[in-house]
């Protein structure tokens, strides 16, 4: 609105505010009257501020009206701050004026109600005090990211999300009708990654990503958002090293700038600025053998589920590089490792306290024809895949990458115990609405 100044609420607990006039607008949180009082807490996006509203300052009508404004309500209101050592920040603003904008029906939204209605609410759900410093901490972190990423010279490019080939394995992707041929929802963008590569050195993504993985379990989504990174002479050294100085930055820019947030979700900030690297670093091999003396019984070869990736990491505080995993079990674009060609040059973060794994990263294959044999092992044409296998026909060099899940490393860093509460619209094999 124009030409009508109105203050955020926390102007009001400024040090020259007090006896000030102020004009404020925003939505009801809680609401009570007595004795012709009007008590509101009223919630903008900078905080909240205790409302007092008496019936002959107001006017009889006024008042009655502004009783009758529901949580969730958005009001305009008009006062003078004062102290109160009652309020929330011990003031509060005197109205002499508070004016409905929508008073709004009964908010639905109560303590105790299931889980599935929680999620049928989802759109009003997120109003709650930990959605929004949830939000607060994934944009902080969404932009500690951006901020290294500058920093290191890696480019942000924007790789399509609407794809001919279904680029982790066929089996989990989403296809559609693409005008009478499949299309599918990206499950990575690394492919293009590869392809922006050459010219640029250092790129990076940040784009949802798809899985059509009908698995119900705290750590999967449908729908992700990915932050991708490749990066030209990289070995799984260089690239392990990377990732660990990221995740060191971006948590201690958390510690520094969210620390309100951070506490009222439960997690002092002092825990994430004591997470530093290095970060251990195991091969698959001795994964198995430390499970092994954990009583699994496991052989090498076998995946590591989630089971196994929570024993590994129950009793740490920093997270763990798992690295040197049986081809096998990984994508046809990896790189053998060369001390051993049973095991691919890759690393899993698994996140500490069992949250599992929260990055995927490998040095890529750069010969055209082990790469095509990898494809062609998959049961897949390699036409299907003949624009990637060009890209080591002309001027190929080695090179490296990771995927980081965004929702899977805010579970941990919040503790969350579903990875759908790090994400508004959390798109599972049951929801897609709202
Ligand atoms: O390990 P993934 O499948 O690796 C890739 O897609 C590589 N192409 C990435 C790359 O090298 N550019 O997925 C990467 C990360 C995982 O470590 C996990 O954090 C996250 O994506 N992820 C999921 N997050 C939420 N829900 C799901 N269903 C996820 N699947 C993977
Ligand atoms: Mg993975």
């Amino acid at each position: 609105m124009t030409g009508q100044p109105f203050e955020p609420t926390a102007r009001v607990f400024a040090p020259e505010a007090l006896g000030s006039e102020v004009r404020l607008r925003g939505w009801v949180v809680k609401s009570r009257s007595s004795g012709g009082i009007l008590f509101l807490i009223l919630r903008d996006r900078t905080g909240v501020v205790q409302v007092t509203g008496k019936r002959d300052a107001l006017g009889s009508a006024a008042f009655d009206a502004a009783e009758h404004v529901q949580v969730e309500g958005s009001v305009r209101v008009e006062g003078t701050v004062a102290e109160d050592r009652r309020a929330p920040g011990g003031r509060e603003v005197r109205a002499r004026s508070i004016e409905a904008i929508d008073a709004g029906l009964p908010f639905p939204i109560f303590a105790d109600q299931t889980e599935e209605f929680r999620l049928d609410k989802r759109h009003l759900v997120i109003r709650s005090p930990e959605h929004v410093a949830t939000f607060r901490v994934k944009a902080e972190f969404l932009r500690a990211c951006r901020e290294f990423l500058d920093r290191e010279e890696v480019l942000e490019t924007t790789p399509p999300v609407l794809s001919g080939n279904a680029a982790e394995g066929g089996s989990e992707a989403f296809q559609f009708d693409y005008f009478g041929r499949p299309g599918y929802l990206s499950q990575t963008a690394q492919l293009y990654l590869e392809a922006l590569l050459p010219p640029h050195e250092r790129v990076y993504a940040l784009t949802p990503s798809f899985r059509a993985e009908k698995s119900r379990t705290p750590r999967h989504l449908t729908e992700y958002l990915h932050l991708e990174v490749e990066l030209a002479w990289c070995d799984l050294g260089g690239l392990v090293d990377f990732v660990e100085r990221m995740i060191v930055d971006t948590l201690h820019v958390l510690a520094e700038r969210r620390p309100k947030e951070l506490e009222l979700l439960g997690r002092p900030p002092k825990e994430l600025l004591a997470i530093e690297a290095p970060f251990p670093r195991i091969r698959y091999a001795e994964a198995i053998e430390r499970l092994k003396v954990a009583g699994f019984p496991i052989e090498w070869g076998a995946d590591l589920g989630t089971a196994e990736e929570r024993a590994l990491t129950l009793e740490q505080r920093t997270p763990l590089f798992v690295t040197h995993y049986p081809r096998e079990l990984k994508a046809f674009y990896m790189l053998p490792s060369a001390d051993d060609p049973r095991t691919v040059d890759a690393a899993d973060l698994l996140g500490p306290e069992g949250y599992g794994e929260i990055v995927g990263a490998s040095c890529r294959e750069t010969d055209v024809k082990r790469l095509t044999d990898r494809i062609v092992g998959m049961g897949v044409d390699p036409a299907e895949y003949e624009w990637y296998l060009d890209l080591r026909r002309h001027g190929s060099v080695p090179h490296a990458g990771f995927g980081l899940g965004v929702e899977r490393i805010l579970r941990w860093v919040l503790r969350r115990e579903h990875i759908r509460e790090t994400t508004p619209f959390p798109r599972t094999p049951a929801r897609l609405t709202p």
